[in-house]
C-alpha cells in the first residue's frame, strides 16, 4: 500500500476527472489546519478559475465524491473553496501499523533502479582537507546513501585530486627545499622506472611538509612566471612518466591519503572506490585521438582545446582546455577521461557531482564536451552543487588567524565541545570513559552534519559551534537525544515485560505520530528527485517533535494494557524511522547518553 498521502491525491485526482477537470489540479497538501483537517486541496479554485465556474460549486461536486471513501472520517468545503480532508483513526491506525511492521519504515522502493556514480568528498593531495570538503562529504554521503536506500546500485567515488599543476609546485618546492631528495629525482629522472618502490630518502617528506610548503608554493607561483613555468614543466614531466618526479609524488599521494582516510572516519564518510585524476591518465592519449578524429579538437596557441558555447548562451563559456601548451593534461582533462573510464567499467546512468557551486562553469564546460565526444547524454551527468559554510562575516569560513580551517582541527573542536555540552546536560554519567568518548564522537559527527544537512544545499550557512551542539533546537544533538530516549523507554518497557500490540490511534497526539510516520516515503521520494537530503532533515526533525509531543501527552507504561501495546508499538516505529532517517544521513545513533 503507498502512503496515505499519495492515495488520497490519487483519489482527489479521480474525482477531478470523474468531473470532467484536470486532474493534475487535484494535489493534497498537508493541511494548513492540522486543527480542522490532515490535509487539504485547492484544486477547485483553480479548476473554477479555467472554467470560469464558482469555486465552491465544484469543491462540492468533489466533496461528494469522496464522501463515500472509507478513508474519511469527513470532507468539508472551507472559504472559497478548499477542500479539508479530515482521515478516520482506523486508517491512520492501519497506515501505523503497516509502518511499524515494515523494516523500511513505509519507504518504498524506485521502480527502476539505475546505475549510479557520486563523485563527492574530491580530496586533494598536499591539501588538507578543509572547510570547503565538509560540505562535498556531508552532502554526498547522504546523497549516497539515500540513492542506495532507495534501490539504485550505487558507487560512491571519492575522486582524489592527484594530477594537476598543483603536483608541479610541489616537486618544485619539495626538491628545492631538500637537496637530497632533489638529486634522488634528477637519478631517476634518468635512469630509473616507475615501477621501483619509492626510495628511502624520499620518505623523509611528511604531511606537515606538504602543508606548509604547498601554501608557500602556490603563492610564489602566482608571483613569479619563471617560478610558475617551472612548476608546468615538473607537471609535465610527472605526467610524462619520469621516474623521480613520478616516486616523488607517490609518496605525496601515500602520507595524503593516510591522513585522508583517518578525516573523513571521524566523520563517518566511505568510499566504495578511491580513485583519483591520476586514474583517468591511460586514456587521455586514446580520447585525444577521438577528440581530434570527431573533429572536435583545436589549436590555440600552443594549447588544444574543445569549444564549448552554444548559440543561445547567456554569456561565452570558455573552452575546454584539453591539453596545455606544456603538453599537460588539465582538470578538465582528468574530469573528461574519468567519464571514460566510468562508461567503460560501470556504466552509469547517472554520475552525480557533490561539489562547491562556484564550479558550475566547469562541470557546464566538461559535460557539453563529453556530449559532443559522445561519452554522455543530456541528463546522464549531474552537478549537484552547494552554497559555502560561512564565518559570521557572512565570507567563506576562515580560522581567527585567517587562514582555512582543516577540517581534521573542525573535527577535534567539534568533539571537545560535545563533550563540554554532555557535561553540562547531565548527560552520559553512566557511561564508561571509552563509551562517553564514542558517544561525544558521535553527537559531534551530528552536530556538524544536521546543522549542514538542514539547509537546502544551495544556500550558504554560518558555521555557529555553539548553536550546533546544543540539545535544544533543530539540530543534531537533540535529534539524537530523542532517539536515545526512546531507545531506553523500550528497553525499560522490555524489563518490565510490557509488550507491542495491534495500533489504534486516537489522541491528537497519536494521530499526528502516525502522520509523520505516513509522510517518510514522501520526504524520501522529494529528497531524492532533487537531490536534497534537507527534505529528509526536516522530516526526521518533525518525527522528534511529533514523537515528543506523543511521549508527553499519552502516558505509556502507566497506560491499560491495549493502550499501552499500541503505544509502545508506535514508538517502536518510531524509533526505527528516526534511526533509518538519521542514518540516511550519515548520522549514528548511541545506544545511551
Ligand atoms: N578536488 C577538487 C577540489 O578540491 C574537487 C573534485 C570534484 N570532482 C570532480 N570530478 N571534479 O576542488
Amino acid at each position: 500500500m503507498s502512503d496515505l498521502k499519495r492515495g488520497l491525491g490519487e483519489a482527489v485526482q479521480a474525482a477531478f476527472a470523474d468531473l470532467g477537470l484536470p486532474p493534475d489540479l487535484g494535489r493534497v497538501t498537508v493541511s494548513d489546519r492540522p486543527d480542522l483537517a490532515d490535509f487539504q486541496s485547492n484544486g477547485a479554485l483553480a479548476a473554477a478559475k479555467q472554467a470560469g465556474r464558482n469555486p465552491r460549486e465544484i469543491a462540492t461536486a468533489i466533496a461528494e465524491r469522496l464522501a463515500a471513501d472509507p478513508r474519511l472520517a469527513s470532507v468539508e468545503i472551507a472559504g472559497p473553496g478548499f477542500i479539508n480532508l479530515k482521515l478516520t483513526d482506523a486508517a491512520l491506525a492501519a497506515r501505523a501499523a503497516q509502518v511499524a511492521a515494515d523494516p523500511r519504515a513505509g519507504a518504498e522502493t524506485v521502480e527502476t533502479p539505475r546505475r549510479v556514480i557520486v563523485d563527492y568528498g574530491g580530496p586533494n593531495v598536499a591539501k588538507p582537507m578543509h572547510v570547503g570538503h565538509l560540505r562535498s562529504s556531508i552532502i554526498g554521503e547522504s546523497i549516497k546513501r539515500l540513492y542506495r536506500f532507495r534501490g539504485d546500485t550505487v558507487v560512491g567515488d571519492a575522486h582524489f585530486g592527484d594530477w594537476g599543476y598543483q603536483m608541479g609546485l610541489l616537486i618544485g618546492a619539495v626538491t628545492d627545499e631538500n637537496p637530497a631528495i632533489g638529486a634522488e629525482v634528477e637519478r631517476l629522472n634518468a635512469e630509473g622506472s616507475t615501477d621501483e618502490p619509492v626510495p628511502a630518502v624520499f620518505e623523509a617528506v611528511t604531511l606537515a611538509d606538504l602543508d606548509r610548503l604547498y601554501p608557500l608554493a602556490a603563492a610564489r607561483g602566482k608571483e613569479d612566471a619563471d617560478y610558475r613555468d617551472r612548476a608546468r614543466k615538473l607537471t609535465a614531466e610527472l605526467q610524462a612518466k619520469k621516474a623521480g618526479a613520478f616516486l616523488l609524488w607517490r609518496r605525496f599521494a601515500q602520507v595524503t591519503q593516510e591522513a585522508l582516510t583517518r578525516d573523513f572516519h571521524a566523520l563517518g564518510v566511505d568510499f566504495d572506490l578511491w580513485k583519483g585524476e591520476s586514474d583517468a591518465d591511460p586514456l587521455i592519449p586514446e580520447m585525444v585521438a577521438e577528440l581530434a578524429a570527431k573533429g572536435l579538437l583545436e589549436d590555440d596557441q600552443g594549447a588544444r582545446i574543445v569549444r564549448v558555447a552554444r548559440e543561445g548562451d547567456k554569456r561565452e563559456l570558455p573552452p575546454l582546455l584539453v591539453v596545455s601548451s606544456e603538453g599537460s593534461a588539465m582538470y578538465g582533462t582528468t574530469d573528461l577521461a574519468t567519464i571514460l573510464d566510468r562508461r567503460r567499467t560501470f556504466r552509469p546512468d547517472l554520475v552525480i557531482y557533490c561539489v562547491d557551486q562556484r564550479q558550475a562553469d566547469h562541470f557546464e564546460i566538461v559535460f557539453r564536451a563529453a556530449q559532443l565526444a559522445g561519452y554522455a547524454h543530456p541528463g546522464q551527468l549531474e552537478h549537484v552543487g552547494f552554497g559555502t559554510m560561512n564565518g559570521a562575516d557572512g565570507k567563506p569560513f576562515k580560522t581567527r588567524e585567517g587562514g582555512v580551517l582543516k577540517l581534521s582541527d573542525l573535527i577535534d573542536m567539534t568533539r571537545a565541545k560535545a563533550s563540554e555540552r554532555l557535561h553540562e546536560a547531565g548527560l552520559g554519567e553512566d557511561l564508561t570513559v571509552d563509551e562517553f568518548q564514542e558517544t561525544a564522537r558521535k553527537v559531534a559527527v551530528a552536530a556538524l552534519k544536521f546543522a549542514d544537512l538542514q539547509n537546502f544545499r544551495g544556500t550558504s550557512y554560518v558555521f555557529d559551534l555553539d548553536r550546533f551542539t546544543s540539545f535544544e533546537g533543530k539540530t543534531g544533538p537533540y535529534l539524537l537525544y530523542q532517539a536515545v530516549r526512546v531507545k531506553s523507554l523500550l528497553r525499560k518497557a522490555e524489563k518490565e515485560g510490557a509488550s507491542v500490540g495491534p495500533i489504534a490511534v486516537a489522541e491528537p497526539a497519536e494521530r499526528d505520530l502516525a502522520l509523520t510516520l505516513d509522510a517518510f516515503n514522501a520526504a524520501l521520494v522529494e529528497a531524492y528527485d532533487r537531490y536534497a537530503p534537507n527534505v529528509l532533515a526536516e522530516h526526521a526533525y518533525r518525527l522528534a517533535q511529533s514523537f515528543s509531543k506523543f511521549y508527553a501527552a499519552c502516558p505509556m507504561l502507566t497506560a491499560g494494557l491495549a493502550v499501552r501495546a499500541s503505544r509502545l508499538s508506535l514508538a517502536g516505529a518510531t524509533l526505527r524511522q528516526l534511526e533509518l532517517a538519521l542514518d540516511l544521513l550519515g548520522i549514528e545513533t548511541p545506544e545511551k547518553m
